[in-house]
């Protein structure tokens, strides 16, 4: 905290405080206060250690979802009870998803057996309001409030935004939290703006904003829940919440970090070298590890063979890459020895094309090696096969997705305006 000088309050809720920056007038520090609350505030109980454990919590989400590419406010943490965070003008919705119906869903919608499944994960918004108990809103209640954040009016099109990012930001906590075989129920985000008129997600996300069931089992619940059902509060009932709060946050850490699965890159001539690194740079950029190998399956059979043992033998997951022109025996024969993945990424030339392309299509019976033509794709289907196992790799895939749907909306949505 030594470089930022604290400024003057600019806000205070039930669960912290928000301050001024002074060096940065875009930036804020959020504190978290030693204070538990449920039912709009209805209920209310100090709880030392509390505001540690929920920072702590907060910081690991946002860096988890700030790596895979997810846009927030979260800067970085500065303290145990403090992080940083850019200043937004807060959307008054909360933007709720459900994977299995329980708590109020349930009470509104009678019938629905608890558990009850959504595919895709159900969304609903809710208008921030204690008063009133945050009633739920429908998009045309948000569209038609106009609200008007940091300069940015929220439409139908901000609406969309905001609701195809949340649905991403659940999709990737719940593959995450899978890892722990722990099932991600329902959650809740917020949304703001920043300075720079960008839409981000924003306010915390910790054991107040989901429902979390290790083992799929609602009787072993971690998260807030368990407070806001306690008929009699006792400081021992209150020391079993703080002590799921902190397991979860403990948890996280196996979630957050992982190393990056292993594609290698294998070229039949160091001439490749170039469009390999192009490979190489879409797969980092997916949270892959690449490496270059030089190998001809023709000139250097015996050595491609011995490479390909070094990583069956490493016990990673490996996928592997084949990079060859005109006649490519590379990725057939690397196909045909290894149960390793093999993608066949040729570097065609426009005058060869029509020649080169069938020695990685036409392969003979027994084989499985796939094609594609160009670098990204190559590194793309090497991502897929390893987001099977890795949840980092998929929350990459998946937001490299939300940012397709993301510049295709604004996209269309300044031409309209134009
Ligand atoms: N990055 C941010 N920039 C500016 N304000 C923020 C940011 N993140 C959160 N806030 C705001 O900080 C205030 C205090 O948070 P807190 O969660 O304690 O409020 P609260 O009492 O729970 O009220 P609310 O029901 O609005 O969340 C809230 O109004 C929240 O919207
Ligand atoms: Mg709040």
């Amino acid at each position: 905290m030594a470089d930022y000088k604290v400024g003057k309050l600019i806000n205070e809720g039930k669960t912290k405080k928000i301050y001024n920056l002074l060096n940065d007038p875009t930036l804020c520090l959020l504190e978290s206060k030693d204070r538990i609350t449920a039912g709009d505030g209805a209920k209310s109980h100090d709880l030392e250690g509390k505001a540690t454990i929920s920072t702590s919590t907060t910081v690991k989400v946002f860096r988890l979802l700030n790596q895979a590419g997810v846009k927030t406010a979260y800067v970085k943490p500065a303290g145990p009870k403090c992080f940083i965070a850019k200043k937004c003008n807060m959307i008054p919705i909360e933007w709720v998803t459900r994977r299995q119906a329980t708590g109020s869903f349930l009470k509104r919608h009678p019938g629905v057996p608890e558990g009850y499944r959504f595919n895709p994960p159900l969304q609903e918004t809710f208008y921030k309001d204690d008063a009133n108990h945050d009633p739920q809103w429908s998009d045309e209640q948000i569209i038609t409030a106009d609200f008007i954040m940091g300069g940015v009016k929220i439409t139908k099109d901000e609406v969309d935004i905001m609701k195809r990012i949340t649905l991403v930001v659940f999709e990737i906590l719940e593959r995450a939290w899978a890892v722990r075989n722990s099932a991600l129920i329902d959650m809740k985000i917020e949304f703001g703006v920043d300075s720079d008129g960008e839409i981000l997600v924003a306010d915390i996300i910790d054991s107040d904003s989901w429902r979390l069931w290790p083992s799929g089992d609602k009787k072993l619940m971690k998260d807030k829940q368990v407070y806001r059902d306690l008929s009699n509060v006792t400081q021992q009932n209150l020391e079993t919440v703080k002590r799921n709060f902190k397991w979860v946050e403990e948890q996280l850490d196996y979630i957050i970090e992982a190393p990056s699965p292993l594609v290698v890159i294998f070229m039949g001539s160091p001439s490749d070298k170039a469009f390999c690194q192009e490979i190489a740079k879409h797969a980092t950029a997916l949270g892959l590890k690449p490496q270059l190998r030089v190998c001809s399956a023709h000139k250097g059979t015996l050595e491609t063979l011995n490479i390909v043992a070094e990583y069956e033998g490493s016990g990673e997951n490996v996928v592997l890459i084949a990079v060859a022109g005109r006649s490519n025996g590379l990725g057939p024969v690397l196909s045909g020895n290894t149960v390793l993945p093999v993608i066949n990424c040729p570097p065609l030339r426009s005058d060869n094309i029509e020649r080169s392309i069938w020695s990685s299509l036409d392969v003979p019976s027994g084989l499985g090696c796939t094609t594609v033509i160009y670098p990204e794709a190559a590194a793309f289907a090497a991502a897929q096969i390893h987001a099977m196992h890795n949840h980092l790799v998929w929350a990459h895939l998946r937001v490299k997705q939300l940012d397709n749907f993301l510049s295709l909306k604004r996209g269309d949505s300044k031409l309209r305006k134009s």
